[in-house]
């Protein structure tokens, strides 16, 4: 089952092109001052502590040759553990969470790292397809050093039985592209009686890019 939404956006008429402007070029910088200290720990941004299994998700941020990317600004959205998203468009009878919001960012360092703190999400019931339901995931934007170099894509995990029938997933038609979505388990990154570890690097450009979603349209 293909993914129904594909079809109601794609564009039936052919693309305008619109120049870019020296304020969509040069800016913004983003720096220190634009992260709000804590937000890249999702599991501490309220009173007590979400419900649901604890992970640390991080990785870098390269480009084709492999260098790093610094003073990204990354960005992340998810459902809490019972595959709920606080948002008005998400009524579906999972429970919310009062202490999960489920949105994170930071920037990545000289070594083009981040690292976030937070819960594996849930999987969830769409309205795509009969008995649609999509793997666990991650929503990920990055911004680069100027507001035409944003890029969104999604995080999954590894070994998740959803994948194989998930359409988003398998909006990437290259297979070797597609599993670049799935991040890996890490023990490196596991914190002892806390949280398991799952790496994801996310590469730019070149021929073992990310694979990217073409607009930022979905906030499930
Ligand atoms: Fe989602």
């Amino acid at each position: 089952m293909p993914y129904v939404s594909s079809r109601r956006r794609a564009p039936t008429k052919p693309l305008v092109e619109i120049p870019q402007t020296l304020s969509e070029i040069t800016g913004p910088s983003w720096g220190a001052r634009d992260v709000v200290k804590g937000a890249c720990d999702l599991t501490a941004q309220h009173s007590g502590s979400p419900l649901g299994p604890r992970i640390v998700v991080s990785g870098r941020v390269l480009d084709e040759d492999g260098r790093p990317q610094p003073n990204m600004l990354v960005e992340v959205w998810q459902a809490n553990a019972a595959g709920r998203y606080l948002h008005r468009n998400d009524q579906h009878n999972a429970p919310l969470d009062p202490n999960f919001t489920g949105e994170g960012h930071t920037l990545t360092d000289e070594q083009g790292r981040y690292r976030f703190v937070t819960i594996r999400p849930g999987e969830y019931a769409w309205g795509n397809h009969h008995n649609a339901w999509r793997p666990a995931h991650i929503h990920f934007s990055l911004f680069g050093p100027a507001f035409a170099t944003r890029l969104v894509t999604q995080m999954y995990f590894p070994g998740d039985p959803l994948l194989a029938f998930d359409p988003i997933f398998n909006c990437t038609a290259d297979e070797r592209a597609r599993n670049r979505l799935i991040s890996q388990f890490d023990w490196d990154t596991t914190v002892p009686c806390e949280a398991l570890g799952y790496h994801f690097d996310i590469i730019l450009r070149g021929r073992e890019a990310t694979p990217m979603e073409d607009g930022h349209d979905h906030g499930r």
